[in-house]
């Protein structure tokens, strides 16, 4: 019995660590509640991700542009996000991949 007990584990820590990587932008995005302004195809009260990525289409600075609204405010004077930039960036990441 021991044996499989272990493996069964192991198979547990596996499937927990595949969705953490699987999805942090969307883990973080619903942790943060940007689902009350913002959504992946439809305006709400902030524009859709999608509408976000063809903004920023063929902008090599738009992550570190966003980066800086996401942490400060911008210019746009929005919430400020919380979090490590490494999670921001993958949000951002995540955001101008949406379609
Ligand atoms: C209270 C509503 C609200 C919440 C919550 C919110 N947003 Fe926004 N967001 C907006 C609005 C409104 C805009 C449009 C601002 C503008 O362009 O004037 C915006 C714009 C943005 C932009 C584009 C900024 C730019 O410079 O073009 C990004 C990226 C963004 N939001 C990401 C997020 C993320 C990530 C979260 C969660 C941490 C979040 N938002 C939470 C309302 C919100």
């Amino acid at each position: 019995m021991k044996p499989r007990f272990t493996f069964v584990l192991v198979a547990a820590a596996l499937a927990l660590a595949g969705s953490a990587q699987a999805a942090p932008a969307e883990d973080y995005i619903a942790a943060n509640k940007c689902g009350k302004c913002h959504t992946e195809k439809t305006t709400k009260k902030g524009p859709s991700f999608a509408s976000l990525a063809a903004k920023y289409k063929g902008d090599a600075g738009a992550t570190a542009k966003l980066l800086n609204t996401l942490k400060t405010g911008g210019s746009v004077d929005h919430d400020k996000a919380t979090g490590s930039d490494a999670d921001l960036q993958a949000v951002i990441t995540f955001i101008l991949a949406s379609k």
